[in-house]
């Protein structure tokens, strides 16, 4: 019985993290400046407040520095502005995120606009967008998890050029720009989401998967064409009473099914998840770099 390759992201992504550590070490010996990152973290959610300490402890370990503004889930949509211009003119900083989801009533659009285009290390800013959507332009920040999988499929080997890919999901963070960066690659791109007829029809022709659905054992082993490559994007915690904190996180597709069919695939944890947090570095740094150049 033929199994799938395991693409190892969390591997792949300790090797980008050491050359960028090595980077800002020479910028540091060259100019005297670190790279720095500051994050911005609303609310209590116990998965924000995950992400955002494991991506404070990789600046760290790269050497980036970070600050963090913490504000509570009943704040306003001006305190988070308040805190996104103070960083924005803070010369220290070349990067800014925020974490996402933000609590219900506050207005991602809004604080988005505020965000300096320069600092978006996220590339979430409507207009990074806009420039990664059309043709001809280039954004200043490709979003860091799906260039993440792109750099899991080149430095896995997979070429993307004139293949079928689908991405399962259309969100801003994940299906919308994955989408987007597959069809710069030249793959012809399928999107399929909550309201698509029939999606195993559609992901049966793929040869690249990417799913960002968030549901557990969405993508089937018969949803896939025999050779496919896959990408797991999905991160839905569920109970486990044997890990550390009761719960373990599931991707989309069902592992055991899908490693029976495909060519290779990723891990959760351990593949996509890694690579957000290696992009992020990456974006910051190459931020601070265009700042000093
Ligand atoms: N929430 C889920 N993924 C992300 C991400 O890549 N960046 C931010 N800021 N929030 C997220």
């Amino acid at each position: 019985e033929k199994t799938a390759r395991v693409i190892d992201g969390k591997s792949i992504a300790e090797e980008i993290r050491s050359a960028i550590a090595g980077e800002v070490r020479r910028m540091k010996e060259c100019i005297g400046k670190i790279p720095g990152l500051a994050v911005i973290l609303v609310g209590q959610r116990r998965d924000s407040q995950t992400y955002v300490r494991n991506k404070t402890r990789a600046c760290e370990e790269a050497g980036i520095k970070s600050v963090m503004a913490e504000l509570p889930d009943n704040c306003t949509e001006d305190e988070i502005c308040n805190a996104l211009s103070s960083f924005n003119k803070d010369p220290s900083v070349h990067g800014i995120i925020v974490q996402l989801p933000l609590p219900q009533h506050l207005d991602e659009g809004k604080i988005f606009n505020v965000l300096s285009l320069e600092k978006d290390v996220d590339g979430f800013h409507p207009l990074n967008m806009g420039n990664l959507a059309m043709r001809g332009r280039e954004s200043l920040f490709i979003p860091c998890t799906p260039k993440g999988c792109i750099e899991l499929l080149i430095r896995s080997g997979v070429e993307i050029m004139g293949k079928n890919a689908v991405v399962i999901g259309r969100s801003n963070i994940v299906g919308l720009p994955a989408s987007l960066l597959l069809q710069r690659h030249h793959a012809t791109v399928s999107i399929v989401h909550a309201f698509t007829k029939n999606p195993e029809r559609i992901t049966r022709e793929a040869d690249i998967v990417v799913t960002a659905a968030g549901v557990p054992n969405l993508v089937r082993g018969n949803w896939l064409k025999p050779g496919a490559v896959v990408i797991d994007v999905g991160t839905c915690p569920v109970e486990d009473p044997s890990c550390e904190h009761g719960y373990s996180l599931k991707g989309d597709v069902c592992y055991e099914e899908a490693i029976r069919v495909a060519a290779a695939i990723t891990p959760v944890p351990g593949g996509v998840g890694p690579m957000t947090i290696a992009m992020l570095l990456s974006n910051t740094l190459d931020s601070a770099k265009r700042t000093y150049n």
